[in-house]
């Protein structure tokens, strides 16, 4: 697993809750290549509140892969950096493979649920991805959903009361069909500036490798 130095401690922590992961059969019958982040405790039940106002729970998605990003619409960098990156990759992958690409739903959560309401969440999602689902919830749900992901976030002060600033854990989630984790997808870090760790082939590239 090769990932920014930055991520190994909250992975060595999920790692070690809950490995115990014998490895998957493939369809063909042969073993699997080892998920990076099987048996991982990472996921888990979530209800938040789609664009529409309906709600959506870890369930509407069973069977499906999910590719899992959280952050907030207002963020003035990293945020639309990595979504669009995602996308991108995920639009390459459907390019290459349209059958694959449509077992996986891209999902955005905000952890800003005071600016982010439904309207604003799922116009920014629509952005990147015309089936990027934007999730927001009240701040109880998406204090869960943000734990559950080992996802930290935290306000901080901008030139105004309405103008701060979320600093957030910056990671996509591949989870599985049964919710479980997969891996990690690749993200530019930002603490490197000469390349982009997340340029959209990479994330295709991840892709095509995890998703059955
Ligand atoms: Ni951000």
């Amino acid at each position: 697993m090769n990932l920014p130095p930055r991520l190994l401690p909250i992975i060595a922590v999920a790692l070690a809750l809950g490995a115990c992961n014998s490895g998957e059969r493939s369809a063909a019958g042969g073993a699997a290549e080892p998920r990076p982040l099987a048996g991982a405790r990472i996921g888990g039940p979530f209800a938040l509140t789609a664009a529409d106002g309906r709600t959506v729970t870890d369930r509407d998605f069973a069977g499906k892969y999910r590719l899992m990003y959280f952050g907030y619409s207002f963020c003035p960098d990293v945020c639309p950096v990595d979504l669009n990156g995602l996308m991108l990759g995920l639009k390459e992958f459907e390019r290459q493979d349209p059958a694959r690409a449509a077992r996986i739903q891209p999902i955005f959560v905000t952890l800003d649920p005071e600016r982010d309401t439904r309207e604003v969440v799922g116009r920014f999602a629509a952005q990147f991805h015309p089936r990027l689902i934007g999730l927001t919830g009240t701040p109880q749900q998406i204090a869960d959903v943000a734990k559950a992901f080992l996802i930290t976030y935290r306000k901080q002060p901008g030139s105004a009361p309405d103008r701060y600033l979320v600093a957030h854990t910056q990671l996509a989630y591949l989870m599985g069909p049964d919710g479980e984790p997969v891996a990690l997808i690749p993200i530019d870090d930002v603490s490197t500036p000469d390349v982009n760790e997340g340029r959209p082939e990479l994330v295709a590239a991840d892709l095509a490798r995890w998703v059955r």
